[in-house]
């Protein structure tokens, strides 16, 4: 992969960069000790950099998977000119398989072949770029309404529990959980965050406490075993964290943890938010159990840092999403509004109310 230092100041909205007509990733497998990026020239570079983790966070590799496939038009109609489209159906399918769990990629995806369907000119790639940056775009608008949806249903000022990171760093900007928490910190609804550091890659650690801190929102990180024993303690009021995809009975995938952290909620009377954009929502997967769970290599688990921390011999299970079934879920936030107690008519009233 091609690291690239660029010459601007690393704010968390730019985990997806289209710049001079070339396609940058924050690598975000570095951060918070460098600030570098990572440059992509084609599907296959792109595909890549999504499944070792360089960018990650369902609507990032969406937003990532588009200008994937501006890249690929790009290689493929400059190869040839006449007879560009069957190679670009093979780059669609390797940025397809670069992980399974988030369905903001497939959605991305369909979109791009969609316009491409469409597309009778010789040269497909002002529009597609086009199309790129209005996914872009788009999912920051939407991060920006749902973070004030979400934040409306608050009372605080409180403190509250997030996992893994849902910022800038995982969407085109501001964030789904973590936008909310921007909001509501704003407004005064919110005074204090615990991050889980979420084991194995630490995206809590690493990344939700690096944008916090940048914006000044005080955040205290805890292992992840934590969580039940923090709610104990009382003074949390919300467990706010996002999805990678929502089944149409509303059940919720995310970062491994998640289900166990709403079942010590539900035990504890906290309160449980999902923020997620309607291109998370994947009607097509009737309940949890169609959702395609990702399993990593062993060796995320068997080591911390690069280094191998486990007794030689273990091996390791590991699943990086669980499901949080939709009874144990209070509220779903969308950019078009708020499914309290999600349940399937509620799901499809929301979807078909577009
Ligand atoms: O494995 P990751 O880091 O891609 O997992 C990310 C998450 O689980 C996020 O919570 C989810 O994508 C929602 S982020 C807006």
């Amino acid at each position: 992969m091609k690291e690239v230092t660029l010459d601007i100041p690393v704010t968390a909205d730019l985990a997806v960069l289209w710049r001079d007509d070339r396609l940058y990733l924050l690598d975000q497998r570095l951060l918070p000790r460098r600030e570098v990026f990572i440059e992509c020239s084609d599907a296959a570079t792109t595909a890549a950099a999504i499944r070792a983790m360089v960018v990650r966070g369902a609507p990032a590799i969406g937003i990532a998977a588009a200008y994937g496939v501006v890249l690929a038009a790009r290689q493929r109609f400059a190869q040839d000119a006449a007879g560009w489209r069957p190679a670009l159906e093979d780059d669609l399918r390797v940025l397809a398989e670069s992980r399974p769990t988030a369905v903001n990629l497939f959605w991305a995806i369909a979109r791009m072949r969609e316009l491409l369907a469409t597309l009778h000119e010789a040269n497909p790639v002002p529009a597609l770029l086009a199309e790129a940056v209005a996914i872009h775009q788009r999912d920051l608008a939407d991060n920006r309404r749902m973070g004030e949806l979400g934040a409306s249903l608050i009372t605080g000022p409180t403190a509250v529990i997030t996992h893994c990171n849902t910022g800038g760093l995982a969407t085109g900007g501001w964030g789904t959980a973590l936008g909310v928490i921007r909001s509501a910190h704003a407004q005064g609804r919110i005074d204090t965050v615990y991050a889980d550091e979420t084991r194995p890659w630490l995206q809590g650690a690493r990344l939700t406490a690096w944008e916090l801190v940048r914006d000044g929102i005080p955040v205290k990180l805890m292992a992840d075993g934590a969580a039940a024993a923090r709610m104990a303690a009382g003074g949390i009021s919300w467990v706010i964290v996002g999805s990678d995809r929502i089944a149409a009975n509303g059940d919720v995938a995310n970062k491994i943890g998640t289900y166990g952290l709403a079942v010590a909620a539900r035990y504890h009377g906290v309160r449980f938010m999902v923020a997620a954009p309607t291109s998370t929502i994947d009607m097509g997967a009737a309940d949890g159990r169609a959702i395609p769970i990702e399993e990593r290599p062993a060796e995320e688990v068997l080591q911390c840092g690069g280094q191998r921390i486990a007794a030689d011999g273990a091996g390791a299970w590991n699943p990086v999403f669980d499901v949080t079934p939709a009874n144990l879920v209070d509220a779903i936030v969308t950019e078009r509004g708020i499914i309290e107690r999600p349940d399937r008519a509620r799901l499809a009233a929301h979807m078909g109310a577009a």
